[in-house]
């Protein structure tokens, strides 16, 4: 049995830091399963369709870590059948050994419900919002407004809301540099693992 560990939390809070670096610790592979939606939103037409069409190098487009391509993003993430499309991509994912490491917005509660480990990343919006600008050159105010409004979309759908699953290990990035973040769930894995040898 391949060893999952199941990342979740709202926008720019590390997710994607932290699995990338539990993926090189442990050896294990990793999928950003935001991509799948950024991709499949960029792709523009019906979005079910380019969802269930979706191949390699729509995950190569340029700018899919844009601002707009997480809102068109979070706009097709909220209809059922292209969460359904994405599904069985994940599923093989997760299943290759020795571990994979995947993170979302609904890994612990629905793909992976059974991971070994899961992980709900948060950080305060001022610090999400201060931090992806950093990153993509922009606006604070902008990417304040950006980010909360995806937040309040993903929670609040009815397909796969965001949200914490019951045994989910919480981080709270805020006030971690990403060196004390990556330890923290190292830690948290390291122990998981302990509890529960493979
Ligand atoms: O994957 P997610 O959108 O949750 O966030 P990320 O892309 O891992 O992190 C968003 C930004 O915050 C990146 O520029 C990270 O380098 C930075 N970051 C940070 O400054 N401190 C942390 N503890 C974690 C991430
Ligand atoms: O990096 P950031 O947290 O800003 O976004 P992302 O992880 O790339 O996800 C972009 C959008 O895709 C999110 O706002 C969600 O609407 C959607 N998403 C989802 O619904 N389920 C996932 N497992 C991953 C992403």
């Amino acid at each position: 049995m391949p060893f999952i560990i199941a990342i979740d939390g709202p926008a720019a809070s590390g997710k994607g830091t932290i699995a990338r670096a539990l993926a090189s610790h442990f050896g294990f592979h990793h999928l950003d399963t935001g991509l799948l939606y950024r991709a499949t939103g960029a792709k523009g037409g019906d979005p079910i369709v380019s969802a269930r069409d979706l191949t390699p190098d729509d995950l190569q487009r340029p700018d899919l870590r844009s601002a707009a391509a997480g809102q068109a993003a979070s706009r097709v993430a909220a209809i059922p059948e292209v969460r359904e499309a994405l599904r069985e991509f994940q599923l093989r994912f997760a299943s290759q050994e020795p571990g994979a490491v995947l993170d979302g917005r609904d890994i612990g509660t629905v793909i992976c419900p059974d991971a070994q480990v899961k992980l709900y990343v948060i950080a305060s919006d001022e610090v999400r919002a201060a931090r992806r600008a950093a990153e993509l050159g922009s606006d604070v105010a902008d990417m304040l407004n950006e980010l909360q409004q995806r937040d309040r979309r993903d929670s609040q759908r009815a397909a796969a809301p965001l949200r914490p699953a019951t045994d989910a290990i919480v981080i709270d990035t805020t006030d971690l540099a990403i060196e004390q973040a990556i330890a923290t769930a190292i830690a948290a894995v390291q122990s998981a693992r302990e509890l529960r040898p493979r």
